[in-house]
């Protein structure tokens, strides 16, 4: 079977050339036809042409008949050029004269004719011949003279034949390039589509919005059109998710801040040691529902669809990020930690949602400052490369190790073994933050291959 995938171009092809190829052959077919015809008429005026100049040349000499040729036309007649010609001459009453004498006789209802042609069988060929009747000259006697000259038909089958391949080469010729012709076309025709497919392919899976419908030729207009229908109706589908995501996580947030006051009170109150245990356990839990809730509002914040993921402006990236450092600094050195930010003079101004990018910036140094041990160091970076603008943040703890380094950006992922607090949900909104503004987010090693080093670059634009 084929397994080629079927394309319009194969198929346009297709209707195209069967009808094409179809109408050669016909064409083909008809040209035999008419050659046969041409030929049959010309060969058979020589044939007659031979028989009149035997026929002329028929003699009597004492009674007897017989034909007066030169040795080398006869020789001429019987291994021709064209193959050799079978010829007879009978006198009246059908004596023999000269020439083959079991040559087949006219039919016998064209006896009164002067000139017959007829199709016979001669020495297994099938023959062409022509039958002459030459009245007897005045004074030779009476009667008339019956002559024959015949030919192997096969000969004019052939000259038939070979007019028939001239004509069909120069039409298989044209069918040929008739096809590569609409191969082509077809080619140049569907390169309108090819706009619309790199339109389609240069987005991310954050823009649903409309595709250009006036750069797509009118047949394909129609499909531009379905296609935004269905963006339209996805990207309301989409947001309509968030918003209950959103809304939920909001109404929750409420009642579970209350759930870890009052459990840290209870926890507090409580004189049982063991009671005391267990409200401190549901303290940590209620706290841990409280960040997994907040992680959840800014995922459905970050995620496309999302009211703020078009929100943009120029957003001086070195600023935003020394803020956002500074804020993180008490964080940092509750857990003695050494939180920096690497000052470089560089140009960094990017197009961006600044709430998002301190969203993003967040939970990279929330990761720094919780997976580093007590003493460590982590810094803050923002530079330039090539024209990229790249935010980093170092640390010198565990680090990730390599195989890990895509799978963290995953929902929900955690290390094994790693600390029980957090959600795992921290990168993954990076990474959407990150794709939301056309920038790619990576892992890797800190300096001297300790510690975890990830890198953010914003593309130019
Ligand atoms: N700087 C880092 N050093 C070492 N491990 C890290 C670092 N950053 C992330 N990880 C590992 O990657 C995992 C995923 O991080 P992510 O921020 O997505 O989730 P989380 O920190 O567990 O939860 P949260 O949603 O509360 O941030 C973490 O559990 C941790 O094991
Ligand atoms: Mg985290």
């Amino acid at each position: 079977m084929d397994s080629r995938p079927r394309t319009l171009r194969r198929k346009l092809l297709q209707w195209v050339s069967i009808p094409l190829i179809a109408l050669w052959i016909i064409s083909t077919l008809v040209d035999h036809g008419v050659a046969k015809g041409f030929v049959n008429l010309n060969y058979d005026r020589a044939l007659l042409d031979t028989a009149l100049d035997l026929g002329r040349n028929v003699r009597e000499s004492g009674n007897q008949l017989y034909l007066d040729l030169p040795e080398h036309v006869v020789e001429m007649l019987i291994s021709g050029q064209q193959g050799r010609f079978y010829y007879r001459a009978n006198g009246p009453d059908g004596a023999y004269i000269t020439g083959d004498p079991d040559l087949p006789d006219p039919p016998p209802e064209a006896l009164d004719d002067r000139v017959t042609y007829y199709d016979a069988v001669y020495r297994n060929d099938a023959i062409r011949a022509v039958a002459l009747r030459v009245p007897l000259r005045p004074g030779t006697g009476s009667g008339t003279i019956l002559v024959q000259v015949a030919e192997r038909s096969q000969l004019r089958e052939n000259f038939a034949r070979q007019i028939m391949v001239r004509m069909m080469i120069p039409q298989g010729i044209l069918v040929l390039l008739s096809t590569l012709t609409i191969w082509f076309g077809i080619g140049l025709g569907l390169r309108a589509l090819t706009a619309v497919r790199r339109e389609i392919e240069s987005r991310s899976h954050v823009d649903l919005s409309p595709l250009d419908e006036s750069a797509a030729p009118a047949e394909v207009r129609p499909l531009v059109r379905a296609m935004n229908g269905l963006l339209q109706r996805l990207s309301a589908a989409l947001a309509s998710q968030q918003r209950f995501i959103a809304d939920a996580a909001h109404q929750l947030r409420t009642p579970v801040a209350a759930l870890k006051t009052q459990a840290e009170l209870a926890a507090r109150q409580a004189r049982d040691t063991e009671l005391s245990a267990t409200l401190q356990q549901l303290h940590s839990a209620a706290d841990h529902s409280a960040r997994l809730v907040n992680q959840l509002l800014s995922m459905a914040r970050a995620e496309p669809g999302s009211h703020r993921s078009v929100m943009r402006q120029p957003v001086d990236l070195s600023v935003l990020a020394r803020e956002t450092t500074g804020e993180w600094v008490p964080r940092a050195l509750a857990r003695n930690i050494d939180l920096g930010f690497d000052d470089r003079p560089t140009r960094s101004t990017i197009s961006a949602d600044p709430f998002l990018l301190r969203e993003l910036l967040g939970n990279l140094i929330d990761n720094a400052i919780q997976y580093t041990q007590p003493g460590g160091h982590v810094t803050v970076r923002v530079r330039s490369e090539d024209a990229d603008t790249v935010l980093e943040v170092e640390d010198d703890g565990p680090g990730i190790p390599a195989e890990e380094r895509e799978k963290v950006f995953e929902r929900f992922y955690r290390l094994p073994g790693g600390s029980p607090e957090g959600c795992g949900l921290g990168l993954a909104i990076v990474r959407e933050i990150a794709q939301g503004h056309g920038a790619r987010v990576s892992a890797h090693a800190g300096a001297g291959g300790h510690g975890s080093r990830m890198i953010v670059r914003f593309a130019p634009g």
